[in-house]
């Protein structure tokens, strides 16, 4: 079999390729994770590459999906085509991804002031515009995270910017993304807004790359960085903003866990400490704290963005098509985001999926599916369309044990540490993109949840954004708040810690 060469020319990489592999799989492989929202089956639209020699003659999915001057400049979808020659691309820096945008029609104008609150996620970068005098929500965007193409998870992001020098330009990615979903938004008003302030938060390792700050010391032990300790604060101007204002980052609480958990701890100041209490952050980072009245115990855990819909052959964000609730009653029901077509499966109907195959038996306790019901590819069909048919494949199952081992894992060792037992616990907040759709109970069969009480478990949504509103809105108190915290906050971490890892094999199984 040939090897060819693929020349990322703006990257100046060379990637070895066997002969006869798709185009999109060689360079995922190489950790490129090029986005791709219909796992390879030329639907979604989103793996555009630009060929520069030699461009292919475009498939009929990429007359239907690619505009006729993104055909004549070269750009093409990595899915449609395999590697038969050398080949010289380009992976644009211009290539967007999505920006999905909510006005809210009712919001009371009061000023022309705008605090702006961000919430920089490994998969996904939120953003909520308030206005600052009625206090009232103006839009809400969100966007992938462009750096999704350099790794689904920030140990491969760290480790491209450690090998391959990449830091400064990670930064303006980063940065020129919060601008363009922050333009998009503001063109939705019907009045040019003042920015006063933007608020940012992240985990530790997003917000390093998104400064641009030294990252090898949390990339390997001791794991801990001396950087965003403190609040930070700095001229927008610096980042390439049009406009002046103040950009604000939260005081971080240290390892992997960022300003995104000081602002979770933030929004729940009023059921901190009160009585026993949980939360969980289900996001690429899984970050959670277990409280009593003396303390808060606080961890993180790489979960992996199974739960976003990535790494999943059919899966995908929470928007219109995405498969977010399903049951089986003799046949399968299934609702979609939007009530459109079923284009992939979120989240929440992963964890529907997972939980209504194991109560029939589709498939066995150890996450392997019952050969009755699989295809001659590892794969159950949960939607049949003679263009589109969308499957569950063996190694989805695999990505969803992984992620919610790791959660399940790192929430016992909290708990044993903590020495608050899960039973008693009173409220069990659970915060994420996806939070408000999850069925508990399905989250609780698969084994993502611990058993207790249904109705103890609350709902909060993106509860890292709304704290990072709380900041905009009242930035003095968010900090004096966990200054006051501090001494009580305990951080437990699980690098190397073996009762972690034994707990983790343990919770593979459903
Ligand atoms: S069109 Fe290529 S991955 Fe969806």
């Amino acid at each position: 079999m040939n090897n060819y060469t693929i020349t990322i020319v703006n990257y100046k990489i060379d990637i070895t390729s066997p002969s006869k592999v798709s185009l999109l799989n060689i360079l995922n492989r190489s950790g490129m994770n090029i986005p791709s929202y219909c796992a390879g089956r030329g639907v979604c639209g989103k793996c555009k590459v630009r060929f520069i020699d030699p461009i292919p003659t475009p498939t009929k999915a990429e007359e239907k999906l690619l505009s006729n001057k993104e055909i004549q400049n070269g750009i093409r979808l990595a899915c449609q085509h395999f590697v038969n020659s050398n080949i010289s691309l380009e992976l644009s820096e211009k290539f967007d991804f999505d920006i999905f945008i909510k006005v809210n029609q009712n919001h009371r104008r009061k000023s022309n002031t705008l605090g702006i609150a961000v919430d920089l996620g490994t998969t996904t970068i939120y953003m909520r515009a308030i206005d600052l005098e009625s206090r009232d929500w103006l839009f809400e965007a969100m966007s992938l995270n462009p750096l999704i193409m350099f790794g689904a998870d920030v140990v491969s992001r760290m480790t491209w910017i450690i090998e391959k020098n990449k830091g400064a330009f990670f930064s303006r990615q980063l940065f020129g993304k919060i601008s363009s979903i922050l333009v998009s938004g503001i063109s939705k008003l019907n009045y040019r807004p003042q920015i006063r302030k933007m608020v940012i938060v992240g985990n530790n390792p997003m917000m390093h790359l998104l400064l641009n700050l030294d990252i090898s010391k949390l990339a390997f032990a001791p794991y801990e960085s001396p950087y965003l300790h403190k609040p930070t604060r700095f001229d927008s101007k610096k980042y390439g903003f049009d406009e002046n204002f103040e950009i604000f980052i939260p005081p971080s609480i240290g390892g992997f866990i960022g300003s995104d958990f000081s602002a979770v701890l933030y929004f729940l100041e009023d059921s901190l400490f009160h009585k026993r209490g949980a939360v969980i952050d289900l996001g690429t980072n899984g970050e959670m704290g277990i409280w009593n009245k003396n303390g808060v115990f606080v961890t993180s855990t790489a979960a992996g963005p199974a739960f976003e819909g990535m790494k999943i052959a059919h899966g995908m964000v929470a928007i219109d098509g995405a498969i977010e609730s399903f049951k089986i009653n003799n046949t399968f029901h299934i609702k979609t985001v939007g009530n459109t077509k079923p284009k992939g499966i979120c989240g929440s109907g992963l964890i529907d999926i997972l939980s209504e195959f194991l109560k029939n038996n589709f498939i066995h306790k150890n996450g392997r599916i019952n050969s009755k019901f699989s295809d001659e590819n590892d794969r159950i069909l949960i939607f049949d369309d003679p263009t589109d048919p969308i499957y569950l494949y063996q190694k989805d199952i695999r990505e969803i044990q992984l992620s919610k081992a790791a959660i399940s894992a790192a929430l016992r060792v909290l708990s044993e540490e903590s020495g608050i037992t899960l039973d008693n616990i009173e409220d069990f907040f659970l915060a994420g993109n996806f939070g408000n759709t999850m069925n508990i109970e399905n989250a609780v069969t698969v084994g993502l949840l611990p058993k207790i009480k249904k109705e103890r478990f609350k709902l909060i949504g993106n509860a890292a954004l709304k704290g990072a509103v709380k900041f905009c809105l009242d930035e003095r108190s968010g900090i004096d708040f966990l200054k006051n915290i501090d001494e009580r906050l305990k951080h437990v971490r699980l690098e190397n810690d073996e009762k972690f890892i034994e707990t983790f094999v343990e919770m593979m199984k459903f």
